[in-house]
């Protein structure tokens, strides 16, 4: 049985502003109290695990150990097929200290060469601890191809190089609500709220 969130504070870990405030819309119709890690001043901890799930658990059961309080953590990344799932958790690190991510976007391509598989997929992954140590997780996924060049000038990371399936526009075409409805992050919140927001 997934535990029904009841506390009136929740701590979103990330030092990311805009992702907080993304998490806090999202739940903004649960009336919780939100404050994120860089709020609480909570170190960051090393993402050592080697999936998006134990990733995202680590950083809410840290945020949840040095606070006391509820913590959820998200993880996510570019998985190609082709790539054996590459850069896969090491999505952001292929940006480089610049996060630079037309070279990201330029070393995928590379990797891929002429291999006709374009096939790739986005994955968020949620995880919800609570200081006595229960977690519930949850992922999403979009599934997709990779075009090269990249299109468009919207969204970021690989979004540009990214077209969902059943689709014409790159995530980087699409407009923002659009890429909010479908996307590996809308998914796996979606699954998040029925599971441990919504009802009774
Ligand atoms: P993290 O989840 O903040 O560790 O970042 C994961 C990395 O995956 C980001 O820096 C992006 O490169 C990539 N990524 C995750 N979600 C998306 C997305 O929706 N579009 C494009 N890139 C993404």
């Amino acid at each position: 049985m997934v535990r029904h969130f009841t506390a009136a504070r929740l701590v979103v870990a990330s030092h990311n502003g805009g992702k907080v405030r993304e998490i806090a819309d999202l739940l903004a119709p649960f009336a919780i109290d939100i404050v994120s890690a860089a709020q609480l001043d909570l170190p960051e901890p090393e993402e050592t695990g080697d999936t998006f799930t134990a990733n995202a658990v680590l950083k809410a059961a840290a945020a949840t150990q040095a606070s006391g309080l509820p913590a959820l953590a998200d993880d996510s990344g570019l998985a190609v097929v082709a790539l054996n799932g590459a850069p896969g958790i090491y999505s952001a690190r292929w940006a480089g200290p610049g996060r630079d991510f037309q070279m990201a976007m330029a070393l995928v391509q590379e990797k891929l060469g002429e291999n006709a598989d374009r096939r790739a997929y986005f994955v968020s992954a949620l995880a919800l601890a609570w200081p006595d140590g229960h977690v519930e997780h949850f992922e999403g996924q979009v599934h997709g191809k990779l075009i090269w060049p990249p299109r468009g000038e919207d969204g970021f990371g690989y979004d540009p190089m990214f077209i969902p399936d059943g689709y014409g526009q790159t995530f980087g075409e699409m407009p923002y609500d659009e890429k909010q409805r479908m996307s590996h992050r809308a998914v796996a919140f979606q699954k998040l709220i029925d599971g441990c927001f919504s009802g009774s």
